[in-house]
Order: structure tokens, then sequence, then C-alpha cells
């Protein structure tokens, strides 16, 4: 630990002594610093790693003084007592401007949320109450040359918390806007963020939406010369707080609208007046350039010439205040009790070289909180250890009670003169107003004025005539009074309010209600001061409420740098804010009381005694519980109404030894409702069982019951089906009995019958009748065939239907022995000749039948023999005599000659013995062979009349070769001269070759006669034609 972590340890006590703990330990990076309870924070001005996530674990649920001194130890002791004792807590940050009061706050808000429960809805909470820091710092802060963040507005948020201590929800108030900020700004200041970051973050195209410049140098509300902060971007800051918006809930449209404000304060600024005397003799304001108040009355909605209007019938002055503005993130409180936690984070005392109404507000308010702390810390402690008889030496202090009644007393405190200034009818100006101050308050010591009556101060040359100075718990301050009494008027004038609620513009309707015509409200509205203290007195009593945790933040020095410590600032500081009293009434004093009786509830499980009634007066059970622990007698003492605990540890160790007893009883409580809720559940099941083993059973019983009965149903039709099958059976058996008795029966009776009649049968009477029969059928059969007899030609079909199947045989075999006896008859008319004609073409049919094609034609002809009359035609005489036979046939054929195919007509003659062929013409023999010389015939089997006669080799005809012939009577020609050969001396069988290729012996050589099918010719008949030497090629019509 560097140096002293708690001042209240620190030895020996004194002024330097303390300063050269907080240098000992800033220098060591150790900002904090602990009064008892109270935390004294140094700004150290630059990122320490001490609010890291690991630290939040390090500081959760530990005890205030476990640790080193750190912001969070004392927010998780807020967040504890809040959760488990039930006790409203507010964080009271004190300190003066740039001494780091936002910033703690904001290390507050970011610890509880860190250790605060989770859940979606409950992170959606805390993260809209962090997000509202930016917003609201980027409306209401600004760079002052104390602070580049400075609170320009006192802020106090409640946050509220469900029972389990998981954030509901937060109130946020804000105390008075330094509205003159807008319109104007102290020399190295700059006005409030948004309008710089607006200019510098947003996209081209929301400003020309705006109609903005990005150029700060174009609107007059912004000061130039201190417009970049170092460290500070403007634009990166733009877009964290558009989303924040978001976050905490702004509608897309929302944000426009709040942006065009910005827009039209920004155009409001560059509207520039000239004055001008009207005939009736007041003085008018005119605008001067209109095209700013153009296009702001295009952002505004609000018709031009009535806001100039509105401008130019009023007073200068009063025109260019701007209407204050509260953010409020959530307005709505709820009906439920919640607790809270309220984190108050109000502007620092300030001192400006010009001091004007705000500061003065300012530091009023600081007044206020510094006497809340002297209250809470030092007088009511003091007064309460008397009060309680327990043994105490008075510790001095400043009590600022005496400044606070000079500003705030309703009948002569400053601003009760202020208001009465204001209303006093008459010329009222700011000097007048001093005047009256210089007169009321000349007295009171902390008010200086050179025109009071007061002489110390006529000579006073630092405190000029238009002033007033105060001396402050923090220090003098020196305030011109100019500009107070139009300030505290805060006057908005009706015509502009209203022209403001003429515009077309949602916002900016809802900003001035006071505009509606509808409620014109003629009494004069409360002044600024008159406000403001009453919100102060507002608040001061809430916090009063509720349990307080001090933060005072320290200013290492002025020139917002690190690893400075002016000790002479830092002394100062240490000063007012009363530390070292505070110091000594903790030393001197009990850090924790109580009353009895909540102090008995509380403890009462850590003693057997007092567990769980006792039955006595509260302090005896006390008593009784103290001593049952052992806590030795210094570190308590037994007040009228309350305990004093002297020592934080001391409590802690009660509170631990609590824990560990609530945990044994959370045990308990967790057992006893486990073994009911099992029970109840066991019961329940057990009801439930029973109700189901019921259904069940039933169930079962039914199904058994069912199956029993179709079992039953079956079995017995099995049998019934048995008995009745046995008794059919019996049945057929016995009627099976009576038929056969019955049959056999018949049987006998016709047996005795047949015998009794035998007697009177005749034997063979059958057979007799059987013959007669048949022969009278036979009979009549012959008879009726001979009178149907059919015709006697052998080619009739005809033949008498069969009468009676078994003559069948008999039937066929008549008809054609029928058949054979009419051809008998028929060949027995036949003369020698005729029947040699048919045998003749019998003969042609044996060798020709199916195997020439022109057979057929040649069926129909009869074979005529002699077909040129040889004996009886002259022209044949001589031939005819020089045959000495009997001419068999005599025909007219071609002789083919073998040269060219080409035939030549020769006579034929068919002799009993010789065939001859003679000259046509002359009748002279040619040839003549006898028939056993002729070896074969050859013919094709086409529809053409050549014939090859082939002659034996070596016989006498033989030397001139074989004879091509062809004629019409090929087919008789043929016939012949086989029946003659085989009849002939010296018979050898005659071939007759049937093929359409044969050679033929043309003297020495062979020649192939081929027939071929060619296509029919008009002349018809075959043509021959000598192909070459040996084919002689015949072309015979096809008959198709
Ligand atoms: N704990 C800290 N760690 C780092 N820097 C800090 C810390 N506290 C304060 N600062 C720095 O000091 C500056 C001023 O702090 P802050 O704005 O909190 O002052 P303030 O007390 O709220 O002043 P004002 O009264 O003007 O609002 C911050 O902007 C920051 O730069
Ligand atoms: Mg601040």
């Amino acid at each position: 630990m560097i140096g002293v972590g708690d001042m209240v340890l620190l030895e020996p006590l004194t002024e330097d002594s303390f300063i050269e703990n907080l240098r000992n330990r800033f220098d060591h990076n150790e900002i904090y610093t602990y009064i008892g309870s109270v935390v004294i924070s140094m700004n150290p001005y630059r990122s320490l790693p001490i609010f890291t996530p690991e630290k939040v674990e390090e500081y959760r649920n530990r005890n205030f003084y476990e640790l080193s001194p750190h912001i969070y130890a004392l927010a998780d002791e807020a967040y504890r007592s809040l959760r488990d004792q039930d006790k409203d807590q507010c964080i009271l940050i004190t300190g003066e401007s740039g001494a780091g009061k936002t910033e703690a706050s904001k290390l507050v808000m970011s610890y509880v949320a860190a250790v605060c429960g989770k859940g979606q809805e409950v992170n959606k909470v805390k993260e809209q109450l962090l997000q509202s820091n930016p917003v609201l710092e980027a409306f209401g802060n600004a760079k002052t040359v104390r602070n580049d963040n400075s609170s320009r507005f006192g802020k106090y948020m409640d946050i509220e918390f469900d029972f389990k201590g998981d954030p509901v929800g937060g109130v946020i108030s804000n105390y008075l806007l330094e509205k003159s900020r807008v319109v104007k700004q102290p020399r190295g200041e700059r006005n409030f963020h948004i309008f710089y970051q607006l200019l510098s973050g947003a996209s081209d195209d929301t400003l020309r939406k705006l109609k903005l410049d990005r150029d700060f140098s174009k609107y007059n509300y912004l000061s130039l010369d201190s417009a970049n902060v170092n460290g500070l971007d403007d634009a990166a800051n733009f877009r964290t707080v558009r989303n924040a918006m978001q976050i905490v809930g702004f509608m897309e449209d929302e944000v426009q609208s709040v942006l065009e404000l910005v827009a039209a304060v920004l155009k409001l600024g560059n509207i520039e007046f000239k004055p001008e005397s009207r005939s009736n003799g007041y003085d008018e304001s005119r605008v001067k350039d209109k095209n700013d108040l153009k296009e702001m009355c295009e952002l505004l909605g609000i018709e031009q010439s009535v806001l100039e209007r509105a401008f130019s019938y009023r007073t200068v002055e009063a025109k260019l205040e701007k209407v204050s503005t509260t953010l409020n993130v959530s307005q709505a409180q709820s009906k439920t009790r919640h607790k809270v936690m309220g984190v108050l984070d109000i502007y620092g005392f300030e001192i400006f070289e010009d001091n004007s109404f705000e500061q003065f507000i300012i530091n009023y308010c600081n007044e206020k909180l510094q006497q809340i702390f002297i209250e809470l810390t030092l007088r009511e402690e003091q007064e309460e250890y008397i009060r309680e008889d327990i043994e105490w030496t008075n510790i001095e202090y400043f009590n600022n009670a005496v400044i606070c009644d000079l500003i705030e007393n309703n009948q002569n405190g400053i601003l009760a003169m202020l208001d009465e200034e204001c209303l006093r009818p008459g010329t009222v100006t700011d000097i007048t107003f001093l005047d009256k101050l210089n007169t009321v308050c000349a007295e009171h010591q902390h008010f200086e004025s050179r025109l009071s009556k007061n002489s110390k101060f006529l000579t006073d040359h630092s405190l000029p005539h238009s002033c007033f100075r105060i001396q402050h718990y923090a220090g003098k301050v020196l305030y011109r009074v100019e500009g107070f009494m139009d300030k505290n008027n805060d006057l908005l004038y009706r015509d502009l309010s209203q022209a403001m609620y003429k515009a077309n513009h949602k916002l900016i309707k809802q900003l001035f209600p006071e505009g509606n015509p509808a409620k014109v409200n003629l009494k004069r509205p409360p002044t600024a001061g008159f406000q403001f203290k009453h919100s102060v007195g507002t608040l001061m009593r809430n916090l009063q409420t509720k349990n307080p945790n001090y933060i005072r933040c320290v200013k290492p020095n002025d020139k917002k740098a690190p690893r400075i410590f002016t000790d002479s600032l830092v002394r100062h500081q240490v000063a007012y804010l009363g530390l070292m009293e505070n110091v000594r009434v903790r030393r001197a004093g009990y850090a924790y009381r109580q009353a009895y009786e909540p102090c008995l509830e509380r403890y009462k499980m850590l003693c057997k005694q007092t567990w769980p009634h006792w039955k006595g007066p509260t302090r005896e059970g006390v008593e009784v519980l103290m001593a049952d622990l052992q806590v030795s007698t210094e570190e308590f003492a037994y007040g009228n109404s309350k305990i004093f605990i002297r020592n934080p540890r001391t409590l802690f160790s009660l509170e631990e030894k609590r824990r560990g007893c609530l945990e044994n009883l959370a045990a308990l409580i967790q057992k006893i409702y486990r073994g009911w809720k099992c029970r109840t559940h066991f019961l329940l099941l057990k009801r439930s069982q029973v109700v189901v083993a019921a259904w069940y059973r039933r169930y079962a019983q039914q199904k058994k019951y069912t199956q029993i009965k179709s079992a039953t149903i079956m079995v017995q039709s099995y049998s019934r089906g048995w008995k009745a099958r046995k008794i059919l059976r019996e049945l057929k058996h016995q009627k099976r009995c009576e038929e056969a008795a019955t049959t056999i029966a018949a049987y006998w009776h016709g047996t005795q019958v047949r015998r009794e009649y035998r007697k009177f049968f005749r034997a063979n009477a059958g057979r007799k009748i059987y013959s007669f029969i048949m022969q009278r059928l036979m009979q009549k059969y012959f008879l009726g065939l001979k009178r149907d007899l059919p015709s006697m030609s052998p080619i009739g079909g005809s033949w008498p239907t069969r009468p009676y199947r078994f003559l069948d045989t008999a039937h066929t075999e008549l008809r054609s022995i029928f058949h054979h006896w009419r051809c008998k008859k028929y060949r027995s008319r036949f003369t020698d000749e005729r029947k040699a004609v048919f045998e003749e073409k019998l003969q042609a049919s044996e060798i020709f039948k199916d195997k020439k094609a022109l057979y057929p034609s040649s069926v129909g002809q009869p074979f005529r023999g002699d077909y040129l009359e040889i004996s009886k035609n002259p022209k044949y005489q001589k031939l005819s005599s020089a045959m000495d036979e009997k001419v068999l046939l005599a025909d007219m054929v071609n002789k083919i000659n073998r040269a060219n195919g080409k035939g030549t007509a020769r006579i034929f003659l068919l002799t009993k013995n010789n065939f001859v062929l003679a000259d046509q013409k002359t009748g002279q023999v040619k040839a003549s062979v006898p028939l056993p010389d002729l070896a074969s015939i050859s013919v094709s089997t086409q529809n053409d009349g050549f014939f090859a006669l082939k002659l034996k080799e070596g016989s006498a005809g033989a030397t001139k070769g074989d004879f091509l012939l062809s004629s019409e009577h090929l087919i008789e020609i043929i016939t012949k001269l086989r029946r003659t050969g085989a009849t002939a001396v010296n018979h050898n069988h005659l071939d007759i070759d049937i093929s359409d290729e044969f050679l033929v012996q043309f003297k020495q050589d062979k020649v192939c006669v081929k027939f071929v099918q060619g296509a029919p010719k008009n002349g018809n008949g075959a043509s021959c034609k000598r192909k070459n030497n040996r084919l002689l090629e015949v072309s015979v019509p096809s008959t198709a």
C-alpha cells in the first residue's frame, strides 16, 4: 500500500501530512484515498489501467476495506446495501469543474451495470442507461477553460432496481442548462459539442438536407478560436451520439427532427438585425439578410413572414434567448416501488474572470451540496453523539449554512431580491438590483460590494462597481450583475412562442406548448432563479431520504495535465471541501450506527438466545447478542436508541457471520421447501398412480373379458358344429340304411317277380326278330340302290346317299364295283385304233406330265399321225413310193442349222423301223436313220418345240452328227418315236432326257444347247441363236 489508504489511519494528522499522503499516492497512480467511507478521487488526466473488467471482478462482492481504495469499492458497497438491505442509495459526486465528477459518475454506472443481473431485457436497460451519457454530453457539455468536457447542466439520475437488484429503468433530471452559451462563449471556450459534432461528423447528404455547410466559420454561434479541441474527435463522437440516440430509443424521424433543430439554431445565429425607427416613435428591428431566415423557416416548417414579424416587434435582447430543453431518457416513474440508486453529477464550483448569473446559480448549487455533506457527515453526526449520550469532544468546522442563507433566504436572500426586482413595476435594471443588494445584504459577512455601505470595500479596486462578491465556502467569487435580470426573467415573448407553435415541425411544437393560442396563460412564469431554488430544494430533500455515498473529486492542477500535483491548488480544495474536519470527526466517532430494533432484527440469527424471537426490550437483546458474539467493548457503544460501531471491520465481521448464517438458513429453507415440494409431488404422483392403475385394471379386465367371451363363443360354435355334424352323420347313415333296405327289397321283389314270370317269356325271340328286321332293311336298301343308279358315264361322280351307318363299308365297296363295271363297259366299246391312240396319249402323259411346260397344251390335241397325207398328196408321190413301209407319222419340222441356229423346213417321216428327213419341196430323202441307231432324245422343260435326236456313236447315221429339230407336234413325235422304237427290232430302251441344257454332237463338235426365258414376243415361238462355237441359246418366251 502506497502511503495510507484511509486518512482516518493517518498519523500524525495535519494538513501537511494529509496533502503529502495525497501527493505520494497520486505520484504512484493511486488516485483514490478513503476518509472512512468517503472516497477522495484525484483526477489523473490520463487513462489508468485500473478500470478493466478484471478490476470489476476483483472488487465484486468484497468488503470495503479488503482491497486498496477504489471507486468500485464504493459502488459495490452502495449496490450491495441497496440490493441486500433494501436501502435507497445516492452517490454524491462533488468537486470543482474539471475535477472528474462526470467521469466518476460514469465509472459508478458502468460498475453497477457490470455487476448487476444479466438477461436480454436487463442488458437493454443497462445499455440505455449507459448510452444516455453520450447524448446528454453532446447537448449539455462544452469545452471551457477549466475542462474540455465541462458539464453545463446538472444531472441527477435515479437508477431503479427490482427486488433482485436488476435495473428496470432510470429517471434523469436536469438542472439549469447554461443556455447563454448557445449565443455567446467566453474566450477560449466553445459552444455545446453537438454543433461541432454535427458539422464534422454528418455525411454530405445529411448536411445538404439540413442546409448546412461544414465550415465552422460560416456560423456566428460557433467560436472559432477553440473550435478544435485536442484529443476530441467530433466526427467520431457524432457517430457515437447517433448510435446512442438509437439505443436510447429515439426513432429515426425523431433524430432527424433534433438535428433539424440544431441546424435551425445555427441558422438563427446568422440572422442579423438592423434597428429602424418607425413613424409612431417606436424602435423596431428588421432582419438584414433574409436567406438564413428563409432556410431556417424551411427547416422548421414555419412561415417566414410569421417569424419575421415575431422577431421585429420585440426587443432585440430577448429574441436571442434560446429555450432550454430537457432531455429526459425516461420520464415515466413506475407505480410499483423500486429500489433506487441516485447518481448526482452536477457542475462543479466555478470561478471565472467574468462570472454571471449562471456561475452564481452553479455555485449556489455547490453550496447546497456542501451543506448537505456538512449536515450529514459533520453536524448531524456530532449532534447525534450528543443526543445519544455518547461521550464526545466537539470538533470545529466551517458550516456554510450562512452562505446558503445569504442566497436563498426568502425575505432577504439574493435570489429573493432578484425576483422582487424582476417583478417590481417601473424601470428596473441590473444596477437597481445591485443597489437593492447593497442595501439589504450589506451587513452580511460573506457579501462584498463596492457600493455597499460597508466602507471596507470602498477602496477595493479589485471589486468593480457593477459587481458584487460572495465569499463562498470554496473561495471568493466576483459576480458581474449585467444580465442577471434578463436571465432570471428568462422571458420568451408570446409572439415568439406563438410563432414557434405555428411551426409545421412536431418537435418545435412540443417545445413551445405555451405558444398554443388556446392555452394563453397571462400569468407570469416563475423566474429562473425561483425555479432553480425550488428544484435544488426538491433535490436536497430527495437526497436526504437516501443513504449518501460521497465521492470528493480533487483537481491536481489547472493545466489539465497528468502527473502534475499543484500543492496550493490541492490544499485549497482540501480546505474548502472540509476534508480535514471530515477525518477528525471520523477518527473520533463511530463508523456505523443503527437503531436497536433493526440491528437486533438483522443479527439476531447469530445468537441462540435471540433467535428466532427475542421477548425482552430490544436494547437488552442487542447487548446479549454483542456479549454472545464477544465483540470487544471498545468497538461499540450503546446510545439511547442506537448502537454505535466504531470500526467498519467489526461491522463487516458481523455481516460476514450473518451471511454465513443466512446461507445455512437458506439451505434450511431450501431443504424444507424441497422436502415439501417432493412430498407434494410424490403425493400427487401417488394419487395419479391410483387413478391410472384403476383405469388400467378396468381396461385390462375388460380386454380379458372380451377375450374370454370370444373364446367361449368360439368353443361353443365348434362344439355345436361337432354335435350337429354328428347328428347329421347319424341321420345320413340312417337314411342310407333305409335306402339300402328299400333297394334290396326292390331287387328282391324284382327277382321274385322275374322268377315268377320267367315261364311266360319265348326263348330266342329276340335274335329272330333281329335277323328279320336286318333282312327287311337290306332288301329295302338294294331295291333303292337299283332304282337310283347313277349315269353310265365313267366320269359321272354322283352316288346315292347311305341310308344306315352299318352299311358304310358295303356302300363304298358297291360304289367302286359299279364304277369299275361302267368303265369296263365304256372300254369295251373302243376300236383298236382308238385304243392305240389312247395308249399313245397315256404314254405321252407318262413321259411329259409335270416335266415339260408344253405338255398341258398337247393333251386336248388328238394325235393325227399323218399330217401331210403323203400318200394322197401328189407332191410327195415320189417320197411315198420310196417308203416301203407304212408311214406312222408325217409332219413338217425345222432342222436347226448349227452354224447360225436358223431353221430349215424338212419333212419328218416315221416308219416302223426308221425315221426319215426329206426335203420339203422336192421330197428327196436327206437322211434315213434306223430307229435302233437312235440313242436318246433331249428336250427342254419349257414351252418350246425343240428336240435333239442323238445317235449312237459308231452307227451309220452318226457320221453327220445328231439332229436338232423343232416341231409344233413335239409331244406326238417323241411319244411315237419311243413307242415305235420300243417295238422295233434290236430294241433298245430309248432315253428321253428332259433338261434346259444338253449337248448335241455336230459332226466333230459338241455344242451346248441352252434354254433361257426370254421376253414374250409377238410372233410367239422360241428363237435359236448361235452364241459361240460351243453354245446355242434358245430363247423361250415366258408363258406368264
Ligand atoms: N478517472 C479518470 N481517468 C482519466 N481521466 C480522467 C478521470 N477523471 C477525469 N478525467 C479527465 O478529466 C476531464 C474532466 O473530467 P470531468 O468532465 O469528469 O470533470 P467534471 O468534474 O465533470 O467537470 P465539470 O464540473 O466541468 O463538468 C475528463 O475529460 C478527463 O479527461
Ligand atoms: Mg462534468
